[in-house]
C-alpha cells in the first residue's frame, strides 16, 4: 500500500509518500515568517500552509513518482487548529477526488512510531520519548494503538524551555538548534543548574529556565556557549534520568527517541551510549515531518482503520492512557 501523509499542525508544511518498507519521498517546507514574532502566530501559519500545500505534496508525488496513492492520510491533532484544518481539507479532497481511503493521524502517535521507518526497526514493547516543542512524554509503547503514558512534563516541554532560554539569551527561535550549536564549543559545569525532579517519572523544566534567567542578569554571567553547554546538559540529565528509571520499573530495555529534541546532539550522543538497543532517527526524521504521518496513517489502514469523509480536526487530541 502506498500512502500519501500530510502534515501541517505546526510551522512545517509537509508531505511524503510511503510505501511497503519505504520512504519514497519526504518534502518539508519549514516557514520562516515567525522568526520576527519570537514564536509561532498561528493565523500565519495557517494562511503559509494554504500558500505552500500544493507545491509541498505535488512534489511529494513527483519525487516519488506517484499518480494516485492508495490513500491520503494527514494530521488531524494535536496542534494548532487553523494550522491542522488546512492540511486535513487538503487531505481529505485529495482522497476524495482521487476516490481512495483517507484517515486522520494523530501528530504525537507520529513521532512514536517514526522510529519503525529504520532499517531496524525496534520489537514491541519500546519505551519512546517523545520530545518536542509542545510535549514531553514518555511512553510505553506495546503494540500499534497501544500506549501507556509512563511519564510526562508538568509544566513547559522540553523545546519550549530550549525555545524561552533561547529567548532570554537573545538568541532568536527556534532556540533549540541555536543553543545546540552555541553549546558544542561551551563548558557544561560551567554554570551550576538545578535539575527540578518533581516525582513519579515525571519532569519539570520551568525552574530550569528561571534559574538560566536568574544567572544571565547576575553579574557573574558566564559566556552564552558555558550557558548553553550548562543549560543543554542540565534537561539531557533530566531526561536520561527518567529513562533509566522507566526501564528499572518495566523491565523494557529499547528505547527510541523523536520530536525535535531528539535532534539534539547531547541528548543523542548521550542515548546512543546507554547500554540497550536505542533507535535514534536521522535528524530530518526528529522535527515535524510527512513521512511520520504516512508511516503511522498506514499501519493503521493496514490494520483496518478508516475515517469517514468528514472527520474533523482534533487540536487536543493525545495518544496513551
Ligand atoms: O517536533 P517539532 O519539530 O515540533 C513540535 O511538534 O513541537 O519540535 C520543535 C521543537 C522546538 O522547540 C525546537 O527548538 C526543538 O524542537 N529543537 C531542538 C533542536 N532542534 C529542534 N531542541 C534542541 N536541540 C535541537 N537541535
Ligand atoms: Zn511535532
Amino acid at each position: 500500500m502506498v500512502v500519501l501523509g500530510i502534515e501541517s499542525s505546526c510551522d512545517e508544511t509537509a508531505a511524503a509518500v510511503v510505501g511497503p518498507d519505504k520512504v519514497l519521498s519526504d518534502v518539508v517546507h519549514s516557514q520562516q515568517i515567525h522568526a520576527d514574532y519570537g514564536g509561532v502566530v498561528p493565523e500565519l501559519a495557517a494562511r503559509a500552509h494554504v500558500e505552500k500545500l500544493g507545491v509541498v505534496v505535488r512534489a511529494a508525488l513527483e519525487r516519488a513518482s506517484v499518480q494516485r496513492p492508495d490513500a491520503v492520510v494527514a494530521t488531524a491533532g494535536p496542534g494548532l487548529i487553523g494550522a491542522v484544518l488546512t492540511g486535513l481539507a487538503w487531505g481529505k479532497a485529495l482522497a476524495l477526488g482521487w476516490g481512495v481511503p483517507f484517515l486522520g493521524v494523530n501528530h504525537l502517535e507520529g513521532h512514536l512510531l517514526s522510529a519503525l521507518l529504520e532499517e531496524e526497526p525496534p520489537t514491541w514493547p519500546f519505551l519512546s520519548l517523545v520530545v518536542s516543542g509542545g510535549h514531553t512524554t514518555l511512553y510505553r509503547c506495546d503494540a500499534l494503538g497501544s500506549y501507556v503514558v509512563l511519564g510526562q512534563t508538568v509544566d513547559d516541554a522540553a523545546g519550549e524551555a530550549f525555545d524561552k532560554t533561547a529567548r532570554l539569551m537573545g538568541l532568536g527561535y527556534p532556540g533549540g538548534p541555536a543553543i545546540d550549536r552555541l553549546a558544542a564549543q561551551g563548558d557544561r559545569a560551567a554554570v551550576s543548574l538545578p535539575r527540578p525532579d518533581p516525582g513519579a517519572l515525571d519532569w519539570s523544566f520551568s525552574g530550569l529556565k528561571t534559574a538560566v534567567r536568574n544567572h544571565v542578569r547576575s553579574p557573574e554571567r558566564a559566556a552564552d556557549a558555558d550557558v548553553c553547554a550548562s543549560f543543554q546538559a542540565a534537561v539531557v540529565d533530566c531526561l536520561l534520568d527518567r529513562v533509566v528509571r522507566a526501564s528499572e520499573q518495566t523491565g523494557i530495555t529499547s528505547l527510541a527517541i523523536a520530536g525535535g529534541v531528539a535532534a539534539n546532539s547531547e541528548l543523542r550522543d548521550r542515548v546512543s551510549q546507554l547500554p540497550w538497543p536505542t533507535f535514534i532517527p536521522p535528524r530530518a526524521r526528529c522535527t515535524d515531518n510527512g513521512a511520520m504521518i504516512a508511516n503511522a496513517g498506514r499501519l493503521h489502514l493496514l490494520a483496518g482503520r478508516l475515517d469517514p469523509p468528514d472527520v474533523g480536526a482534533r487540536p487536543g487530541w493525545q495518544v496513551g492512557v
